[in-house]
């Protein structure tokens, strides 16, 4: 037992030193201690920019839009509880603070080049975004830091959801 115990630890602990070493299979939790790119960089100026004008804020930040883009930065891209339903289902702008910790530079542009989100998410915006854009974009994010919760799960059309939810036609 004592034997079979100890095994196990030098298992695990060789787990996390193979995990620890090699970024192409890093948990969640180890993608999030990457280094957060230095405060002030000009990809920070310009992802701050971006995201402004690309309205990544109006659905992602809770009350954006109704307050006229008046909310302090740090509760921004906190993800919104207010659903968004549709023929689709009901789906939730997702807390990109928490996205972004989990994703590495270069796994984020694969994802917003090639991925293809429910609406009302503009998928397509980041699909047709420069990648030094979507670079500009995370280094924000990242500068932002993780932040709030999940927003909720993803309800499907058969689904009641729990919250409030703007209601799409269809
Ligand atoms: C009109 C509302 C809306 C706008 C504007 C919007 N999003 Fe979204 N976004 C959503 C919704 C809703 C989802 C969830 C989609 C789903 O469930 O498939 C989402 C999902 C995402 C995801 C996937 C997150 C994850 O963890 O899976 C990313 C990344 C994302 N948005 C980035 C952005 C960025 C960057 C911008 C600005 C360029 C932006 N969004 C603008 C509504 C929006």
């Amino acid at each position: 037992m004592h034997r079979s115990t100890s095994r196990a630890a030098l298992l695990s602990s060789a787990l996390a030193a193979l995990l620890s070493c090699c970024p192409v299979i890093a948990s969640a939790a180890e993608q999030a201690a990457r280094p957060v790119p230095a405060a002030g960089g000009k990809a920070i100026e310009r992802g701050r920019y971006l995201v402004r004008i690309a309205g990544c804020n109006d659905c992602h930040t809770p009350a954006y839009a109704e307050r006229g883009g008046a909310v302090p930065e740090k509760e921004w891209l906190t993800g919104s509880p207010v659903g968004f339903r549709g023929p689709w289902g009901t789906t939730y702008a997702a807390n990109l603070r928490l996205t972004m910790a989990a994703l590495s530079e270069d796994d984020w542009v694969r994802a917003a080049h090639g991925k293809q989100y429910r609406p009302p998410m503009p998928w397509f915006a980041l699909r047709d975004m420069q990648a030094a854009d979507l670079r500009a974009i995370y280094r924000f994010i990242r500068h932002l830091g993780p932040a709030g919760e999940p927003a909720p799960a993803f309800v499907g059309p058969g689904g009641t959801p729990g919250g409030p939810v703007v209601q799409f036609p269809g």
